[in-house]
């Protein structure tokens, strides 16, 4: 398996001068989103980039953990100030997923979809997840992190939970598999350039967004609570904070992501991580 390289991740970046803070590549951290805060808390200038081969502590959604093994996945975190109110990111992280299905596209995959909150999946199992965090809210803008984890060659031996069903790059891709280097210079400039459309206009990407979640609408799904319990509704879309409308015993309610997992009726898992 060939090593993350800065060199090499630059050479194929596109949008490698918007980085005024850096693009920062490293062997191993304890958790790539980690170390982000801890820069934007040091005021390190905006935009900037942190990719590691390895995390020691990776975090998933709702406290669960991402394994991220050395020399298999991507674990990349992006800092980015938005002139725009907190209360909007919840389309952020929808459209960041959105984001990383754009990358498979570009890589020759094309059966790739999002699943709310903001999981990425081929068919019923998930190749990436998202966690956008922030720092440094004010009423009109806020500086965040969005943090990505790509599964792109996870060694079996990672599959602990067989509960959770994942796949990666390498079993997904058809007619050859790309460079790891490549693939993560293709999704840093995806996530970046999604970061710039959200900013001009948050409208546009949210139609891209209910777009792309009308795969969901009218099915039936289980919503897990964070109390352990668990409601079957059935999806009726997303209102413009990004949040899970669903009728539940006749009655439309609404969900945000840090409050609900979803899974559909057959039982597959749709948040946390491979693990
Ligand atoms: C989820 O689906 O639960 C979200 C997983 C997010 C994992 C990524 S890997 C890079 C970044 N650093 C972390 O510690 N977490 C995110």
């Amino acid at each position: 398996m060939t090593s993350i390289s800065r060199e090499r991740i630059l050479s194929s970046l596109q949008a490698g001068d918007l980085f005024a803070g850096g693009v920062h590549v490293f062997d191993s951290v304890d958790s790539t989103n980690d170390w982000a805060l801890d820069q934007l808390r040091r005021g390190r200038a905006l935009p900037f980039a942190c990719i590691a081969d390895h995390q020691g502590r990776g975090r998933g959604r709702r406290g669960r953990r991402w394994l991220s093994p050395a020399g298999s996945n991507i674990y990349m975190s992006l800092g980015w100030h938005f002139n725009l109110p907190a209360s909007r990111l919840g389309v952020f992280s929808l459209a960041q997923g959105r984001a990383v299905v754009r990358a498979l596209n570009r890589i020759g995959i094309h059966d790739a979809w999002l699943k709310w909150p903001n999981d990425v999946m081929i068919g019923e199992k998930k190749i990436a997840g998202i966690l956008v965090e922030t720092s440094g809210v004010r009423r009109d803008s806020c500086n965040i992190v969005a943090g990505i984890g790509l599964n792109y060659s996870m060694p079996g031996s990672a599959g602990l939970d067989r509960e959770m069903r994942w796949t990666d790059v390498v079993h997904s891709a058809r007619g050859g598999v790309p460079d790891r280097n490549e693939l993560a210079a293709v999704l840093l400039d995806e996530a970046a350039g999604l970061c710039q459309r959200f900013q001009a206009s948050v409208d546009e990407v949210l139609k891209e967004v209910e777009s792309a979640i009308d795969v969901l609408k009218g099915q039936v799904v289980e919503l897990g609570l964070d109390d352990g319990r668990w409601l079957t509704g059935t999806v009726l879309g997303i209102n413009g904070l990004g949040e899970l409308r669903a009728e539940v015993n006749g009655t439309e309610r609404v969900f945000n992501s840090a409050e609900v997992s979803l899974r559909r009726r057959d039982g597959s898992r749709a948040a946390g991580g491979p693990c």
